[in-house]
């Protein structure tokens, strides 16, 4: 789909680039030519997944563990990475969820996410942010969002407050840093199968076929959609869009918009056939 020097020269960071999404975002970066800079808490999973990336594409890959709820931890990782040369491009990717009724939630599960998500994007947002103004260094950064960041939903509520607070915040900087030439955006993506997200929130196979079959298209977004979507958004090529938020999911978020969207899952052709009124004879 692209012509394989896209991102050459470019420096990415991919926090959560260790596992399921990122990986893989990080993967279609490194094939077009960029250097890969992924973090995560576990340092065994990020090792394994460098030497991996390293031998599938020949590429360069740093990692550093670190919690990105922990401010100062950021700071040493990114002042770790700057060394390199600063970075152009952030993937905020990390993230926690799980599926719950709210009223089940201790403070420490909302911290939990909300922390990750929100306060782990702007940690990292703005340890690069304050780097890219004072070297007047043009950058971009996309956020991994999710289809309901600008609705809600049920059953994810700290997810769903912490990805708003991820939308607002994208919306805010595309403007305020849009003069230094620091772009801003966010991919919502529907439901694709990651270890991490489907056991947290799809735990049984009657919900997972419920998603699936959600979906207009009548199927799970892939790797390779959801990495060729931020491989452009971050590229040059997509220079004039700034502040966007893409949803990226099959048309499902839609489906639950119209009030009679829902009826093609549910009628047969019979049932049709017997709504449509009888020919005059
Ligand atoms: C209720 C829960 C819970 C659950 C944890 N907690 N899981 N409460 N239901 N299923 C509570 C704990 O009891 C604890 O409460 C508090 O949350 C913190 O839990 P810890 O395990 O101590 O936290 P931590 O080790 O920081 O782990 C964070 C985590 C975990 C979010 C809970 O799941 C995680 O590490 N997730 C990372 C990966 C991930 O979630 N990937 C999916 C992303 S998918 P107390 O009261 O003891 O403090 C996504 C969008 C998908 O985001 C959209 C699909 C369409
Ligand atoms: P995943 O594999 O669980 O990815 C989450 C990553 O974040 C892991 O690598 C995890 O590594 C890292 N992480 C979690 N907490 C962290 C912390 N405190 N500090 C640093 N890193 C942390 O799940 P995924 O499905 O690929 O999700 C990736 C992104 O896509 C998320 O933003 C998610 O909201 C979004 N998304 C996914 C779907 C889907 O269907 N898969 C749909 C919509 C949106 P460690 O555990 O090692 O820290």
């Amino acid at each position: 789909m692209f012509q394989n020097n896209l991102l050459a020269g470019k420096r990415v960071l991919v926090t959560g680039g260790a596992t399921g999404l990122g990986k893989s975002m990080g993967k279609r970066f490194l094939e077009l030519g960029a250097s890969l800079y992924i973090c995560g808490r576990r340092k065994e999973v990020l090792a394994e997944t460098a030497a991996e990336l390293r031998q599938a594409t020949s590429g360069t890959v740093k990692t550093f563990a670190c919690d990105v709820r922990d401010a100062a931890r950021v700071e040493a990782m990114i002042e770790t990475f700057w060394q390199d040369g600063p970075l152009d491009i952030l993937v905020n990717n990390a993230a926690g969820n799980f599926i719950a009724r709210t009223e089940d939630l201790s403070t420490g599960a909302f911290e939990a996410v909300i922390g990750i998500v929100l306060m782990g994007t702007i940690n990292v947002t703005m340890a690069c942010g304050r780097r890219w103004l004072k070297e007047k260094h043009h950058a971009n950064v996309l956020n991994i969002s999710t289809t309901y960041a600008e609705l809600g939903s049920g059953y994810v509520v700290p997810s769903a407050i912490a990805k708003a607070g991820v939308l607002a915040m994208t919306r805010s900087l595309a403007v305020e840093w849009g003069k230094h030439s620091i772009r801003f955006n966010a991919i919502g993506p529907g439901a694709i199968p990651t270890e991490g997200a489907f056991s947290r929130l799809l735990p049984v196979k009657e919900l997972e076929e419920q998603a699936r079959k959600h979906s207009p298209v009548g199927r799970f977004g892939t790797h390779e959609e959801l990495a060729d979507l931020a491989a452009f958004l971050v590229s040059d090529h997509a220079g004039y869009i700034n502040g966007e938020f893409i949803i990226m999911d099959g048309g499902a978020l839609l489906k639950g918009a119209g009030s009679f969207n829902q009826f093609g899952d549910m009628l047969t052709d019979e049932q049709w056939q017997a709504i449509r009124p009888k020919k005059k004879s």
